[in-house]
């Protein structure tokens, strides 16, 4: 494991999910950005819309298997149908210790997969050099927990790998979140962007938007 983790970001970046649909573009967009190395930790409460997102991360990937926030399996490895990465979510919740993460072999899924993990702050940081910190607030008060209600995310990029994205990209990719598009309508239109994001968004439009 490396141990140089980076203590500060990078950038913070805020964006705001109005509905459970913008959440799952959201991820559907990020994954676009994604690459196998790539850790990425998810903070909220229960019900914050951690496993909403990843759904929307996997979709964006391309991976089989429905993305669930299982009671009792910790790690759950969802591969790719096409080219790119695989997908491993973790929830951490019942994780407490690092013998315990050490155990899941999650370094070595990292090769070949992006890593997202709810609940893996403080515990999973030492699994890569870098990483995307998301968390994910909840309004509580209006209108009680069932039905659409908005989320502000905080963003935060930690190490080279996150340096070298440009968070004024991800905004962007907030506002496209205010009108989720049909599936395989998302990516921008190419040559909009010569920045390699949007060329990487054009691949992920071309892999199955969803597992069989
Ligand atoms: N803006 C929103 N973003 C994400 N989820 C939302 C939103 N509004 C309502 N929800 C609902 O909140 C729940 C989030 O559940 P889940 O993603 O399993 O949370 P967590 O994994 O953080 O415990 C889902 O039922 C989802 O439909
Ligand atoms: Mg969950």
């Amino acid at each position: 494991m490396p141990e140089h983790t980076s203590s500060a970001p990078r950038w913070q970046h805020q964006v705001h999910w109005p509905t459970t649909a913008h959440t799952t573009a959201f991820g559907r967009h990020l994954a676009a950005f994604l690459r196998a190395g790539d850790l990425i930790v998810l903070t909220g409460d229960l019900g914050a819309g951690k496993t909403t997102l990843t759904q929307g991360i996997g979709a964006g990937l391309g991976v089989r298997g429905r993305i669930s926030s299982p009671t009792f399996i910790i790690a759950r490895t969802h591969r790719s149908t096409g080219q790119g990465p695989h997908l491993v979510h973790v929830d951490a919740y019942r994780l407490h210790t690092l013998a315990e993460i050490d155990d899941l072999d999650l370094d070595t899924a990292l090769e070949e997969s992006v890593l997202v993990v709810e609940w893996g702050a403080g515990l999973v940081e030492g699994l890569a050099e870098d990483r995307l910190e998301i968390t994910i607030h909840r309004q509580r008060g209006a209108g009680g927990d069932v039905g659409e209600q908005p989320r502000t995310a905080t963003l935060s990029g930690y190490g080279i790998r996150w340096a070298g994205v440009e968070p004024r990209e991800l905004t962007a990719l907030a506002r496209d979140t205010q009108a989720p598009a049909p599936p395989g309508q998302d990516a921008p239109p190419s040559g909009s962007n010569s920045r390699e994001p949007g060329d990487q968004a054009a691949r992920a439009g071309e892999r199955p938007e969803r597992a069989r």
